[in-house]
């Protein structure tokens, strides 16, 4: 009888055992403190790794990188159902983290770690550097991420409203952050705040807690051995309960960028009942040695070693001197916002081996290019390097740039960022392993492109045209489209390349004599009268490379017969003639699709039209040749449009505006064309 009753609870002993197992890892799971990982379960991402010591390495010194981890389990966080241990948005945890940067950048390095709390532990298409991991330029912002961070960040981005250096801020979805403070605590014993540099290398801890109860979040920073400080470097009000789902995941994301450190995470306390449980600081593992932290008792080695060195110091030292200067950069203090893009002089140096004739891609008007393999990344680059005196300018010039570095477009030349030194800038782009177009079609000794590619690449380029005048969120005046700055990637995409550059001249020139920047053959009239580059002077210039590419010839060339020279007006008097497919490519030999070549010669003679505002738009333009619009019906008499009465425009009135810096072409030539293009054809 007894025996049955046992028999027969067991089923209720057992649903009460899996209840109590449930509860137990529940708890489990709300609930953790890591004094060291050494044999923990944690998600590494990335170059994330656990190091014999037990010490969380999140990214090692390596440019560019990424490194997360992660506890393994979801968290129950917004549990809409019943639940037996809480289901509220409650949180508190605290860490230990040391970010070191790499020596030869001392004191400065990058880029930063956050405290993340995500719906998954992986985010394939996360960016590094000002991303830290956690978002790329596409995701930032977005509601749908639901990611909550908390990011200790070494380096300011300007396009997240960063502004001075180091910071903790709070991110919800976006790295802009909802609110951000330079790093600090409150020294309770001194009753005043003493400021932190995140990147001395010594260990600090960050609490963290939030209180859905009344929706405040405090962020608080101290030196490892510190207590907690009284009042909290942040404390914001925010409600977490749009941003965290039911399931969520909690750990570390981090990122290096173009300035690196190791960054570490010592120790890791986390609980979603109640405060964190505070970690013990000796069982931490310790951060690999210092170079600067050497300890007293190698003293017997030291002093012999140090004789040595200083044997050796000072016979080489009259080549380290001559290597620093060789090395030198210019750095003022408005840059320091660039950190990111700014590349050392050093680097550049190793990449194109010295800047090797045999490493040199090509030089124009604006300066030398060379091929470059980064050291750090094996990334192929292009270094432009632009000999530039003028200080005046500078500032706008390089945030201009720096500004540019953002614009993205599959048919632009991607610019990655810059270097200074005396009386000289820097540039740093994607490698175009094809080179530029011109040499492909003006020299006999490269490959002809087909027709197909050559339609091809002139599409892409007039989306990347409209992308600069249209779809940024500036304006952005090319100003020096041409064939030669139309560059091939691997795959034949032509990118435009240069954009901006221009400029620099402008910045660079006394402001009382406006200089008309851009290149002979390409500058559409008023822009050599008034000197004001406007989205239809960038349509001229385009509708002259519309044109070369489709004749295969160069847009002034003074050898020929003198109704030929100008590209432009041979064009136009072949349309009125009735004969426009005459101005093909001899070098196609036929090869085209006529309706295609008709359209690109007669869109090139409507953009090149010397009154401004009888030229399409640029979104005309691509609509045009993505045929959208059919050209072939416009009648020729709307095309012609009388000049009534025509300016006088002499020689004289071009002569000093154009720079004289100019290897293309002579200044002759260009007042000469200019003069004709407008008194001729008539368009
Ligand atoms: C880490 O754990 C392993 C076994 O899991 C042990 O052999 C080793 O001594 C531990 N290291 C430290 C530094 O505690
Ligand atoms: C950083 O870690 C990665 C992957 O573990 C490794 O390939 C790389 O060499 C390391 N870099 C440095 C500077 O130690
Ligand atoms: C951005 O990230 C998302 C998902 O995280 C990914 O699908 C997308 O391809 C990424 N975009 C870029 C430009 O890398
Ligand atoms: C300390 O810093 C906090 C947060 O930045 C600020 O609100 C507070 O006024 C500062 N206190 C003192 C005494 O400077
Ligand atoms: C946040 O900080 C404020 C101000 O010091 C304090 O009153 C509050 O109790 C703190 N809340 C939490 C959850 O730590
Ligand atoms: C969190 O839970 C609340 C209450 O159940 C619900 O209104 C809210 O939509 C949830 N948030 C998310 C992001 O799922």
């Amino acid at each position: 009888m007894a025996a049955t009753a046992v028999l027969r609870s067991i089923p209720v002993l057992m649903l009460f055992l899996m209840c109590l197992e449930q509860i137990v890892l529940s708890q489990v799971e709300n609930q953790f403190v890591f004094n060291g990982f050494n044999g923990t379960n944690l998600h590494l991402d990335g170059i994330a790794e656990i190091q014999p010591n037990g010490l969380l390495k999140l990214t090692n010194t390596t440019k560019r990188q990424i490194g997360r981890a992660f506890f393994p389990f979801p968290l129950k966080f917004n549990r809409s159902s019943t639940n037996y241990i809480s289901d509220s948005l409650s949180f508190s945890t605290n860490f230990v983290f040391a970010m070191v940067p790499a020596e030869e950048t001392n004191p400065r390095g990058g880029h930063g770690i956050a405290f993340t709390i995500s719906p998954t532990m992986e985010v394939p298409g996360a960016a590094p550097t000002q991303y830290l991991g956690l978002f790329n330029a596409s995701t930032n912002g977005l509601s749908s991420n639901h990611v909550f961070a908390v990011e200790l960040d070494a380096v300011p981005t300007a396009e997240f409203g960063e502004i001075s250096g180091g910071h903790v801020g709070i991110d919800v979805n976006n790295l802009r952050s909802l609110e951000s403070a330079p790093p600090a605590y409150f020294a309770d014993d001194e009753g005043g705040n003493k400021s932190l540099d995140l990147l001395t290398g010594n260990p600090m801890q960050l609490w963290i807690d939030y209180e859905d109860d009344n929706k405040v979040l405090n962020v608080t920073l101290a030196p490892m051995r510190s207590n907690k400080p009284s009042r909290p470097l942040l404390s914001t009000s925010v409600d977490l309960s749009t941003v965290l789902l039911d399931s969520m995941y909690v750990g570390f994301s981090s990122s290096t960028g173009e300035l690196t450190s190791s960054q570490y995470i010592l120790g890791w306390s986390f609980s979603k009942i109640g405060k964190a449980e505070s970690l013990d600081y000796t069982k931490l593992p310790s951060l690999p040695h210092q170079s600067k932290s050497k300890s007293s008792s190698n003293l017997q080695i030291i002093i012999p070693l140090i004789a040595v060195v200083f044997l050796l110091v000072t016979i080489p030292g009259g080549a380290y001197v001559i290597r620093m200067k060789k090395y030198e950069e210019i750095q003022e203090e408005w840059e320091k916002e660039f950190g990111p893009q700014r590349f050392s002089f050093k680097d550049l140096y190793k990449a194109t081996k010295g800047f090797k004739e045999k490493e040199l891609l090509g030089s124009g008007g604006f300066g030398r290019v060379y091929r470059g393999v980064l050291p750090s990344s094996n990334e192929q680059v292009a270094v432009k390097r632009i000999s530039h005196d003028s200080r005046q300018g500078m500032k706008e010039f390089v945030t201009e740039i720096v500004s540019m570095g953002r614009l993205r477009h599959r048919n632009l030349v991607q610019l990655l960022g810059y270097c200074r030194r005396k009386g000289e800038l820097l540039l740093v782009y994607d490698y175009m392993p094809n080179g530029s177009l011109d040499k492909f079609l003006f020299s006999n000794s490269m490959p002809n492109l087909s027709w197909g590619q050559r339609f091809w690449i002139l599409k892409g380029v007039a989306s990347a045209l409209l992308y600069l005048h249209e779809e940024w969120e500036q304006v952005v005046i090319h100003r020096d489209v041409k064939a030669s700055n139309i560059l091939l990637d691997a795959n034949f995409n032509g990118r435009l390349g240069d954009f901006g550059l221009a400029k620099l001249y402008d910045h660079g020139s006394n402001p009382s004599t406006t200089r008309v920047v851009g290149t002979v053959g390409y500058i559409a009239p008023e822009l050599a009268r008034t000197g004001k580059a406007t989205t239809s002077t960038d349509v001229f210039a385009f509708g002259i490379f519309m044109l070369e590419l489709a004749c295969g010839r160069n847009p002034l060339e003074p050898q020929l017969e003198s109704e030929e020279i100008i590209l432009a007006d041979w064009v136009c008097e072949l349309w009125k003639a009735g004969a426009i497919l005459g101005a093909a490519d001899p070098r196609l030999e036929g090869n085209y699709v006529t309706d295609e070549m008709e359209m690109v010669l007669k869109l090139g003679v409507l953009c090149t039209n010397p009154i401004a505002a009888n030229r399409p738009s640029t979104r005309q333009m691509v609509q045009h040749l993505d045929g959208n619009i059919n050209l072939l019906d416009i009648p020729l008499d709307s095309v012609r449009i009388d000049i009534t009465p025509v300016e006088n425009v002499t020689s004289t009135d071009f002569a000093g505006s154009i720079p004289t810096s100019y290897e293309e072409n002579s200044i002759s030539l260009h007042s000469f064309s200019s003069t004709i293009s407008i008194l001729s054809c008539g368009r």
